[in-house]
């Protein structure tokens, strides 16, 4: 087991501060056993990769004993590993691993719901009179309806991946809710012991030497008791959001969470909270240094640009709409409270082919992109190929996907509305989280270097030329471009505690900002399109080039190029 409190730092508060976070999706990291899924080994095998990169933590999706409807994030015990990923042992020789380096470690926290398989809920299906009855949300039909039958749950809400909220349990002859799909019940978090076990098992885990936790749609554990009917949706439910995305009790929760879990350790955690929907100055409360709530919210609204109210319509994103979300979250934390930093994760697509071009300006794009992201003020996360400028998956047809979300709304979207077969794949190869989910590729051999089997889902061809082995200690490479900006934030303390303002250069296409702190600025300038811009006589001025994604030889100090960056100091 591991040492608690190896790596931390008690007198450094706000460590998480300057760090930056990998995020491994073990599924697609690396298999070490050859049985095409990524496991806890293989993620040991590759700690080299990550220190390298810089990483100062990492966080790690669900690897909790689970049906793997959403893989993994449908937990049946939060106390086991699932043998698809190892053991507990194998959990503590790489908690150890990553201690002995230096790094940190943080699991995912999936505490609005758990599985339909967790003991808590079977037992609380079966029965009204055993121990965890009121631990999820049961409900009568409507009334004066036939339970059971469409239109008598208990109130119009739809879930997030298909269908009615609710689902009919004649075991028990009621209705229980659940926000995602029907197999992810969800906690009744007003019931004091539902919070306590959740509680002790997030003391569980810190007594094992984890050192936080990011906590999954943490904002939704508190909805309106009255559970009313939202307003109508494309879909033809109705949109429970308003319910339950920031409800009466979130903050006492959190508050609590706080001071019965963390307040008595010594030392301090890395909380993040993920909140779709959550607004910049919600954010800031969750954050505010003084009531320390979360050290850090995940928000949506820089990756909903490109979606026109749900995610499946969409629209093109444009730069003026990115500047002014990403400034205007910039400046409302503030000094107050603090952002985290991302464009992927397991549930957004690439960002390199959904705001950069990975076709014609691929590297440059995402060291731009990469550049903006990292140089905010803020904690920066780096999910897994990202650091390579891996791309959306391209698959030709629906066998190919795998995500219940993806699935899901294919047999909505085909199945009951009748689209057109071509362009709901279209969609999917823009917007599917499978996207994020395709092997991480270590090298040019069949399987990418992830798997000598078959891995659970397609590889990507470009593995042949994109991949760790053709960048790591390649001049030039985007993965050599994302150490030196890692190295930048440990070595300049303006790029950690530096405040930040807009710097305006009337160009739609630039973005430009400074970090200021004591003598110090820094200042970005980039490129965010396909076209060259010309500079004003303002932003020629001569400065320390501290980084850039262009060679010298093709640096105009009157224009920046296609997502050209720099980055100057004085
Ligand atoms: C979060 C996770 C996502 C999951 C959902 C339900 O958004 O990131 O992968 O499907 O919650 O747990």
């Amino acid at each position: 087991m591991a040492t608690p409190g190896v790596g931390r730092s008690p007198d450094h508060e706000a460590w998480w501060r300057s760090a930056v976070v990998y995020q491994i999706y073990p599924r697609s990291f690396a298999d070490s056993d050859g049985d095409g899924v990524g496991d806890l080994t293989g993620i040991v095998e590759h700690l080299d990769h990550i220190q390298e990169l810089g990483i100062d933590v990492i966080w790690l999706s669900p690897v909790y004993r689970s049906p793997q409807r959403d893989n993994g994030y449908d937990v049946s015990d939060y106390q086991a590993v699932d043998p698809l990923f190892g053991t507990l042992e194998d959990l503590d020789r790489l908690l150890a691993a990553v201690h002995l380096r230096g790094m940190r470690l943080i699991m995912d926290l999936v505490v609005n719901h758990t599985s339909d398989q967790h003991p808590w809920f079977l037992a609380s299906r079966g029965s009204r009179d055993v121990a965890t009855s009121g631990w999820y949300f049961w409900r009568d039909a409507r009334p004066g309806t036939v339970p059971g039958e469409p239109g008598s749950e208990p109130n119009n809400w739809g879930s997030s991946f298909a269908g009615s909220a609710w689902t009919w349990a004649p075991e028990r002859g009621q209705y229980y809710l659940h926000l995602f799909s029907a197999s992810q019940p969800d906690l009744n978090w007003d019931n004091p012991e539902t919070r306590e076990a959740v509680f002790t098992m997030m003391d569980w885990w810190l007594d094992r030497g984890v050192d936080g936790f990011r906590m999954d749609v943490i904002n939704f554990i508190s909805k309106d008791p009255r559970l009313p009917d939202g307003p109508l949706t494309r879909d033809g439910y109705g949109d429970g959001m308003p319910y339950f995305s920031h409800g009466p009790r979130i903050h006492a929760y959190l508050a609590e969470m706080k001071s019965r879990v963390f307040d008595p350790r010594p030392g301090s955690y890395l909380t993040v909270g993920e909140m779709p929907g959550v607004t910049p100055e919600q954010a800031r409360e969750f954050t505010d240094r003084d009531r320390g709530q979360l050290a850090m919210v995940f928000q949506y609204e820089h990756v909903s640009l490109d979606a026109d109210g749900d995610k499946w319509t969409q629209r093109r994103m444009s730069v003026n709409d990115l500047r002014d979300t990403l400034s205007r979250w910039q400046t409302a934390l503030g000094d107050t409270g603090w952002n985290s930093l991302y464009w992927n994760n397991h549930d957004q697509p690439r960002v390199v082919s959904r705001y950069g071009n990975d076709a014609t300006y691929w590297r440059e794009s995402a060291t731009a992109l990469a550049t903006v992201l990292h140089l905010h003020r803020g904690t920066p996360y780096v999910y897994q190929g990202e650091e390579i400028g891996m791309t959306n998956a391209e698959f030709a047809g629906i066998d190919d996907y795998r995500d219940i979300e993806s699935l899901d709304y294919y047999a909505r979207a085909v199945g009951t509305h009748r689209e057109d077969v071509s362009v709901v794949l279209d969609t999917l190869r823009r917007r599917s989280r499978d996207n994020a989910r395709t092997p991480m590729q270590w090298s040019a051999a069949p399987g990418a270097g992830f798997t000598t089997g078959s891995p659970w889902i397609g590889v990507n061809a470009n593995h042949s030329w994109l991949n760790v082995a053709s960048q790591r200690g390649v001049p030039g490479s985007i993965y050599e471009y994302y150490r030196a900006l890692i190295a930048l934030r440990h070595r300049l303390p303006a790029v950690v505690d530096g405040h930040f303002a807009a710097v305006e250069t009337g160009r739609d296409q630039i973005y430009a900002f400074r970090r200021h702190l004591g003598d110090t600025a820094l200042t970005v300038y980039a490129n965010l399109s396909d076209q060259p811009v010309s500079l004003d006589r303002k932003d020629r001025l001569a400065r320390d080039l501290v980084l850039a994604n262009y060679p010298a030889s093709r640096r105009d100090p009157d224009r920046l190029e296609p997502w050209e960056v720099r980055v100057y100091v004085r």
